[in-house]
């Protein structure tokens, strides 16, 4: 059934050498007719089983296959189709396409692709049911699916080979709804979800602050996943250097009284509230005019005083969001700490992630383990951007949970 979810939607389709490959005209076909913009990528195995010619009538584009033709490169680049892309689906996905991708190879367009894009990644598998079954295959889709690579199919039946069993790719109208399930648009749809990111900087002087060493990464990260989920993202930052999520709205600001004042602007009338900012939980009690001198062999001395808690005041003012998630970095008694700060701030939901030596602050990657009244998951290493992914999944399912249960 056509709805809005796949509309306007960029979709990389990369298409593997198998059988199945003449499927992928249909399903290119299909997802324009969703309103989908198709860009099309083939392997070589591909082109021996459908033209490219095909796919770029379907599609309306070039179809891309060398990673190192200039002047496919010049039209669209794998680092470029690696931005554009909103979803990469691989539809077929061969076997061996499974396994370069589980190796993270990067010596064919698709695979450079894969690597280099941060837009979720979908595959539709098909092969023979001996080499489906068979346990490398499985191991390989295993660290994909670990990875956050969603898995879509295959089904039964009878497969060209002659065989009957596992490995057939799905139709083409399937594996279109199950990509509209994946995309949780709706999940989120006309939510309000409010975002603090970054750390703060407290001044000293005109020159000199207390800081630390949040890089953003992770609650910018949040904010894209929620806009993916279909919400309205309001992002307020501490001072980082990083992009805009696209269709987040950001707010700048630097210290924690600048993040209070911001936060209470946009609190009435958000449904979560996701306080991932690295709050400075002291600020020097006066900033000084002037740049402090120092004087020979002279200590100095900073008096510093409590911030006020921006999690804590939310989470028992009058205008508290529906569902409210803290974070907690600790170098040490990790679960202690969190459980403690859960029940303490009154949040829904505690994300713990352990810091120091290279892990946490300014890494590409980070794990998490999150914990809520009657629940706890972990969420194993990953990049930023797929772990918040499976942390908004999370949410969305508590966030639900909760409302289900306060209306009833
Ligand atoms: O107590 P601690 O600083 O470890 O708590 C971390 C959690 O509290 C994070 O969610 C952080 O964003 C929030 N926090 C806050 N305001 C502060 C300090 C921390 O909102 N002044």
């Amino acid at each position: 059934m056509t709805d809005s979810t796949l509309l306007g939607k960029h979709i990389v389709v990369g298409v593997s050498g198998s059988i199945a490959a003449y499927k992928s005209a249909d399903l290119v076909r299909r997802l324009r007719d969703e309103g989908a913009d198709v860009r099309v990528v083939m392997t070589q195995g591909a082109a021996e089983f459908i033209t490219p010619l095909t796919l770029q009538s379907l599609s309306g584009h070039p179809v891309a296959m060398e990673l190192l033709d200039a002047d496919q490169e010049s039209a669209m680049g794998h680092i470029a189709l690696a931005r554009w892309a909103d979803w990469v689906l691989i539809a077929p996905a061969s076997a061996d396409t499974l396994a370069r991708l589980a190796q993270g190879r990067g010596d064919d367009l698709l695979g450079a692709l894969c690597l280099a894009t941060e837009a979720p990644i979908a595959v539709a598998p098909a092969m023979n049911n001996k080499m489906w079954s068979n346990s490398a295959t499985q191991d390989n889709l295993n660290l994909l699916r670990q990875r956050s690579v969603a898995v879509i199919g295959p089904a039964s039946g009878d497969q060209a080979c002659g065989e009957v069993g596992e490995g057939r790719l799905l139709e083409p109208l399937e594996i279109i709804a199950e990509l509209k399930q994946l995309a949780v648009p709706g999940r989120l749809q006309g939510r309000h979800v409010l975002i603090t990111a970054g750390p703060t900087y407290e001044p000293i002087d005109p020159v000199r602050f207390i800081g630390n060493r949040s890089s953003g990464k992770m609650g910018f990260a949040l904010a894209q996943a929620a806009q993916e989920a279909g919400a309205n993202v309001t992002l307020i930052a501490g001072p980082v250097h990083l992009p805009t999520p696209s269709g987040v709205q950001r707010v700048d600001v630097e210290t924690a009284a600048q993040m209070r004042e911001a936060v209470q602007r946009s609190v009435a009338g958000s449904d979560i509230f996701i306080s991932c900012a690295a709050v400075a939980d002291f600020r020097p009690l006066q900033t000084e005019a002037n740049k402090i001198k120092k004087t020979a062999g002279n200590a100095l001395e900073l008096q510093l005083e409590p911030t006020v808690d921006i999690v804590s005041e939310v989470a028992s003012g009058d205008n508290r969001p529906a569902f409210i998630v803290g974070f907690a970095a600790e170098t040490q008694e990790l679960i202690r700490y969190a459980r403690d700060k859960l029940e303490r701030k009154k949040l829904d939901m505690i994300a713990a992630n352990q810091v120091g030596q290279g892990q946490g602050f300014g890494v590409d990657e980070n794990a998490l383990q999150v914990f809520w009244s009657d629940g706890e998951a972990s969420l194993p290493l990953k990049q930023k951007v797929q772990l918040a992914r499976d942390l908004m999944t999370l949410i969305i399912r508590q966030f639900d949970a909760k409302n289900t249960t306060e209306n009833s």
